[in-house]
């Protein structure tokens, strides 16, 4: 299954997402690796201070939206799981990323200026269905927390948008950032609280894929 994590915006979560996932996925047993088509390549550089007892997990560096297809395809063929950690630039590559992948994760802030900037993500999102007539897409709220009817409103404001919205959404939490410096995900550290949404993140993504017939 291609996972792609994509968002035309920085800094929302894109890549402590497909890390986290991937090191769920890997203590599940699944076989997977990461692309990472980010400039500042901080998914690479994550693997490079990952600790060689944890489960693998490859991570290939892809910057030319043109080499894109080829190396998802090729990787898909011995990995279960390819994520493909998106890059915040309006450019070929993020449509390259919604076409190559099966399964569609949009990271969002809970701030009603991340929900205006959508706008230009789902021109790219529209033009790609014109190619492919069903990309499964569903948003990902990250550092939300249900204690601010602020971040609840803008839950709903998001139901304006024709794609999923994941039940599974991520508190703000240190743990993600001191786990990002060590190559590690935070399934491997010490916050069961962050170990625990994280669990319930990749349960329901696996829950989607099997609706989609995407995993055996
Ligand atoms: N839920 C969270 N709690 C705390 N910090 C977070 C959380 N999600 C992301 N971060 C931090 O915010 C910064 C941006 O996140 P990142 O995943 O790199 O975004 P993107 O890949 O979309 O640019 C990073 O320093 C990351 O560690
Ligand atoms: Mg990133």
């Amino acid at each position: 299954m291609r996972i792609g994590i994509t968002n035309l915006k920085g800094g929302v979560g894109k890549t402590t997402l497909t890390q986290n996932l991937a090191v769920c996925f890997a203590h599940m047993g699944y076989k997977t690796c990461i692309v990472d088509t980010d400039r500042n390549q901080n998914s690479v550089s994550w693997s490079g201070a990952r600790d060689e007892s944890l489960p693998q997990i490859l991570v290939v560096g892809v910057t030319d939206p043109k080499a894109v297809n080829k190396t998802v395809d090729k990787l898909h063929e011995d990995n279960e799981i390819v994520l493909i950690d998106g890059t915040p630039s309006l450019s070929e590559m993020t449509t390259r990323i919604i076409l190559v992948s099966d399964l569609l994760l949009i990271p969002i802030l809970p701030s009603a200026h991340d929900v205006r900037a959508m706008g230009q993500f789902f021109e790219r999102y529209e033009q790609a269905l014109e190619f492919r007539d069903h990309i499964p897409a569903h948003f990902f709220i990250n550092q939300y927390s249900d204690k601010y009817i602020i971040h609840r409103s803008i839950k709903e404001m998001l139901q304006q948008f024709e794609i999923g919205i994941m039940k599974t959404t991520f508190r703000e939490r240190v743990s993600y950032l001191e786990t990002a410096v060590e190559g590690m995900g935070v399934y491997e550290y010490s916050d069961k609280k962050a170990k625990k949404e994280v669990i319930e993140m990749t349960e329901e993504v696996l829950e989607l894929a099997q609706k989609e017939g995407l995993l055996e």
